[in-house]
């Protein structure tokens, strides 16, 4: 048994989420969750929305709200999108709390008492006709590095590396096309040279482990030959305040987005600890340098987790070249792997909210099932390669296989049992046909736990699919709807034993992809519906006096073992309605339309 952090990528609250955020990091981070809470050991998932920085900004200038309106709103529609997903947090919570404010704010104190900070001047870009300062984000233009067009003042999404917005060639600003002026402005930096060796020590010890994914692991030990001191302060009045005298109340002047989000792993961590009454309790998580950890996120987050915040994290532990001695959280462990994604495109292009090439969850789970959309990602997911969503393979994908594949052996074992004798029966002598298919079924609980354990969702999906296929293969071969007579009703019981013993099994291994289905097919077969515990929303009060607000939070510890857990003879069966939906082809016809051309 091993404790295991769950550290999910967190959202931007500047609107609803669309497919492309959660196929990245939110089903692939709860199908691992689910599966080793199964597995015995003790899963903290933590994650929240992101609510500082300029995309909040930008979003609420837009909206012509203030920034707390905005983030309010979208906190509560991506709280409500993820329950109906089914993700299984044991805190979502958000970046405007007081707890995760005070957390930040140690987390500062705390690396520049040992020296890893930084003051310097540099230039910051103001907008000449109103004199505002304007945000990195607030800027574009051609990426230093890789030549590409179109990169933000904070970061060029071609080539995935940080920037400063005065190193853009040809910059403009996002907001009316003007050149930015660059004035003189005092910043804290991250002093990341001087972290280098140990970030580089650190990425060695976890490329030996073979666990991380190649291009992960590649591209985090490229940036270190880049590193330099990187800004953590910004000239803004939407974040959290640097608590040093002289900068606390100064209302320009706030920590950077990406300094304070990374910290609500930890802050989350607290937050769920002290919400249980037990305000340690995160230590277990944190301080055990035998506790594991694993952040879920898309590529273009790589570079703030497996450097920026391990730099954090080391630098407040005292860790880098300068030495140094932790404060009250102690030395805090670094992350065991970055499981980073690639992209999801849709329909052969890039999302894109104002185009209209977007599916939001919420819309998506309006119309069709969260399971069927689960199989997709885990299936066809962007897990170590970009990959694209079409309607026609939705369609296609919950058809032939969920369908025609699960759902059928599902219900024409529930129907044959219901039929032929209301209730499952008991198995005579097993031929040795059906022992080698109890034996194969029996086996994907070591197979596909293996695969999930290492985040190869798609294989794993594809292993017990390929289960299905046997058991079904096997009902078709022994053709039980043949054996009517009295002298064959031993033996058809016994093939409807294994079966419905294979089905309980696959349903256990399904159900850490497809949580809401493994319920409704346990009560099929007499079960309670409890395979797969259910994340819900609270709504709770501030823990230091602050606003309340919804969060996920659930119980889930009482979730079934990952192994063969033997049917119950006598468990009566009613004959099932379907478990999940075929979608009919005009679906994709009518989601196409949707879509902007
Ligand atoms: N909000 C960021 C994004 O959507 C992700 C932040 S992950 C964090 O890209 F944990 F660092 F907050
Ligand atoms: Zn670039």
């Amino acid at each position: 048994m091993s404790r295991v952090l769950s550290a999910v990528a967190w959202p931007y609250a500047n609107g609803p989420r669309h497919i492309g955020h959660v196929a990245g990091f939110g089903v692939p981070s709860d199908v691992f969750s689910r599966y080793m809470r199964m597995a015995g050991h003790d899963v903290l998932m933590v994650s929240g929305s992101d609510e500082h920085g300029t995309p909040i900004l930008i979003a609420a200038d837009e909206a012509g709200v203030t920034p707390q309106e905005l983030a309010d709103r979208n906190h509560r529609m991506i709280v409500e999108d993820f329950v109906a997903l089914g993700l299984s947090y044991d805190l979502y919570t958000r970046t405007t709390t007081r707890n995760h404010h005070a957390v930040v704010q140690e987390m500062f104190l705390g690396v520049y008492e040992n020296g890893y900070f930084v003051e310097q001047t540099t230039f910051g870009a103001i907008s000449p006709s109103t004199g505002r300062t304007l945000p990195d984000r607030y800027i574009e233009g051609t990426c230093p590095i890789c030549g590409a067009d179109g990169a933000r003042g904070d970061q060029c999404d071609t080539c995935g590396n940080q920037l400063d917005p005065q190193d853009l060639k040809n910059p403009r600003s996002r907001i009316n096309g003007e050149t930015p002026e660059f004035v003189e402005t005092q910043h804290f930096f991250l002093d990341l040279p001087a972290l280098a060796d140990a970030l580089a020590e650190w990425l060695d010890e976890r490329e030996a482990t073979g666990l991380w994914r190649p291009n992960v692991i590649r591209f985090s030990q490229n940036i270190l030959s880049e590193i330099r001191p990187r800004a953590i302060t910004r000239d803004l009045d939407w974040g959290i305040a640097v608590p040093l005298d002289g900068w606390r109340d100064n209302p320009t002047k706030k920590l950077y987005v990406w300094f304070d989000a990374v910290i609500g792993y930890l802050s989350a961590s607290v937050e769920w600890a002290r919400r249980l009454g037990e305000p340690d309790r995160w230590r277990d998580w944190w301080n055990d340098p035998d506790a594991l950890s694993y952040y879920f996120m898309g590529k273009d987050n790589i570079t703030f987790h497996s450097q920026i915040w391990p730099a954090e994290l080391l630098a407040y532990s005292g860790k880098g070249a300068k030495g140094g001695t932790p404060r009250g959280y102690g030395a805090l462990n670094l992350p065991t792997e970055v499981v980073s994604s690639e992209f999801l495109t849709m329909e052969g292009r890039k999302f894109s909210s104002s185009k209209r090439v977007v599916i939001y969850v919420r819309d998506l789970l309006s119309r069709y099932q969260p399971d069927a959309f689960r199989y997709y990602v885990a299936a066809a997911g962007p897990e170590n390669q970009d990959a694209d969503f079409t309607w026609a393979e939705f369609v296609r994908r919950t058809n032939d296989e969920l369908v025609a594949g699960w759902g059928n052996l599902v219900n024409r074992t529930a129907n044959l049992i219901a039929k032929n004798f209301g209730e499952i029966p008991a198995a005579a002598d097993l031929t040795a046909a059906d022992q080698a298919l109890l034996d194969h079924v029996n086996g994907t609980f070591a197979t596909v736990g293996e695969l999930i354990g290492r985040n190869r969702m798609r294989q794993a999906i594809g292993e017990a699919m390929r289960a299905v296929a046997e058991v079904n293969k096997y009902v078709s071969d022994s053709e039980p709807w043949k054996l009517k007579g009295e002298d064959e009703r031993e033996r058809l019981g016994t093939i409807l034993h294994v079966v419905a013993q294979c089905v309980a099994d696959l349903n256990v291994v399904l159900s850490p992809f497809l949580p809401f289905s493994a319920n409704a097919v346990d009560e099929v077969f007499g079960g309670k519906g409890d395979v797969q515990p259910m994340p819900h929303i609270e709504e709770v009060e501030d823990l230091d006096g602050g606003p309340g607000y919804p969060i996920i939070t659930g119980e889930y510890s009482d979730v079934r073992p990952w192994r063969r857990t033997p049917i119950t003879v006598g468990a009566g069966i009613a004959k099932p309605a379907p478990v999940f939906t075929k979608l009919d082809p005009s679906v994709v016809e009518e989601e196409l339309a949707r879509l902007g051309g």
